[in-house]
């Protein structure tokens, strides 16, 4: 019997239709957001990469809620199209563009001045920008175009915000990190692309530990002030993540989604739960899980001095000499 015919066999056809049906029940988790009644009038949130995938989604859902939103991405024409689409699709005119590649310290600096000149509150943060496979690319700030992206851009945008979000309070951090976390090796010559090995997703499981680590430092110096931080892993989604990846992986990646995966939608429930439900009020410095349970992060997520060190290495690392 060939391989094509197994893959006919009404036998494993079926049982792996259940299997599907079943994973797909369980990765809803248990937080709706469609049974979350919670309004976001009057309240301002910042979503960055909010032009497609789960960003896009969790902006969408800030919007129903009646949130004035701020689509922070770094294409003028995709972040127009969405910003159209939202608007369109929940009648809430309030959403607004604006321009920011997180890969760049002068245009963070650029974005969150514009920020603090034209807000005068802002009361949701989800770092959502990130991306995987790019192949070794140094900034001309001097970092991994990568760990430039995924980490020191946000831990700039971030703390140039804080003091309008203290003044907000209360205030919400959400940072997008990832379960791929857990593989991921804490080097501080990492950041300026020294000892990286560029295979698959290698650097990004490293900038991802990181985003944990800082999250929960940030929690720690910000208790107290009415403005909690956590970090959250969506699940694995269908969005356009692998677009840096070879075609074949991206192929087997969809095939499997399709089934298996998360859709944007259900991606952005676990990242929306920590930015809007009640559950989540007061509660910081911790890892949310796919399915909207609070878990422990790997073992070097939770080294506190760890991440005292990690917190100001980046602080100095992304503040003008
Ligand atoms: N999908 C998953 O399975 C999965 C699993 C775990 C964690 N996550 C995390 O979830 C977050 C969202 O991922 P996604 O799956 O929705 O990915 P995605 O579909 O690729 O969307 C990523 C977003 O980030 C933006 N972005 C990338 N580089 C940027 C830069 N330099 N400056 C500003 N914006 C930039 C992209 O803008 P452009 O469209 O202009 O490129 C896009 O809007 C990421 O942090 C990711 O690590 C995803
Ligand atoms: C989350 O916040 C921390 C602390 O400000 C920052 O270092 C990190 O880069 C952020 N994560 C993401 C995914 O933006
Ligand atoms: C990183 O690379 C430098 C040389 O670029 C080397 O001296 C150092 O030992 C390396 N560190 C680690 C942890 O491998
Ligand atoms: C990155 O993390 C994922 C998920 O834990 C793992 O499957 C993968 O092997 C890791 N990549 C590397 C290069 O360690």
């Amino acid at each position: 019997m060939g391989w094509l015919d197994v893959l006919w066999n009404p036998v494993w056809a079926i049982s792996t239709a259940l299997l599907a049906l079943v994973v797909r029940m369980q990765r809803r988790g248990r937080w709706d957001p469609h049974a979350c009644t919670v309004r976001l009038k009057g309240k301002t949130a910042i979503v960055t990469g909010a032009n497609t995938g789960i960003g896009k989604s969790i902006a969408l859902d800030f919007a129903r809620r009646g949130a004035r939103v701020i689509l922070a991405c770094r294409s003028e024409a995709r972040g127009t199209a969405t910003l159209k689409e939202i608007r369109e699709k929940t009648g809430n005119r309030d959403i607004h563009l604006r321009l920011v590649d997180l890969s760049s310290l002068d245009s963070v600096r650029e974005f969150t001045k514009r920020i603090l000149e034209e807000e005068k509150a802002l009361h949701i943060l989800v770092n959502n920008a990130g991306i995987s496979g790019l192949p070794r690319q140094i900034t001309k700030d001097g970092f991994d175009v990568s760990f430039a992206t995924n980490h020191l851009g946000p831990f700039l945008l971030t703390n140039l915000l804080l003091d309008l979000m203290k003044r907000s309070a209360p205030a919400r951090i959400v940072n997008l990190s990832s379960v791929n976390h857990v593989k991921g090796e804490v080097d501080f010559s990492h950041f300026h692309g020294e000892n990286l090995t560029y295979h698959r997703d290698n650097v990004y499981n490293h900038t991802k530990l990181h985003n944990i680590i800082c999250t929960n430092e940030l929690a720690r110096r910000l208790e107290g002030t009415g403005v909690t931080a956590n970090s959250v892993h969506p699940g694995v989604v269908m969005t356009e993540v692998m677009r840096h990846y070879p075609f074949m992986f991206r192929f087997l990646f969809n095939c499997i989604g399709i089934f298996f995966f998360k859709s944007p939608d259900e991606g952005a429930f676990s990242p929306t739960f920590c930015a809007v439900s009640e559950e989540m009020e007061g509660i910081t410095g911790k890892y949310c899980d796919s399915d909207c349970s609070l878990v422990l992060p790997a073992p070097l997520a939770r080294d506190a001095a760890l991440a005292v060190k990690d917190f100001e290495i980046c602080e100095r690392l992304t503040s003008k000499l």
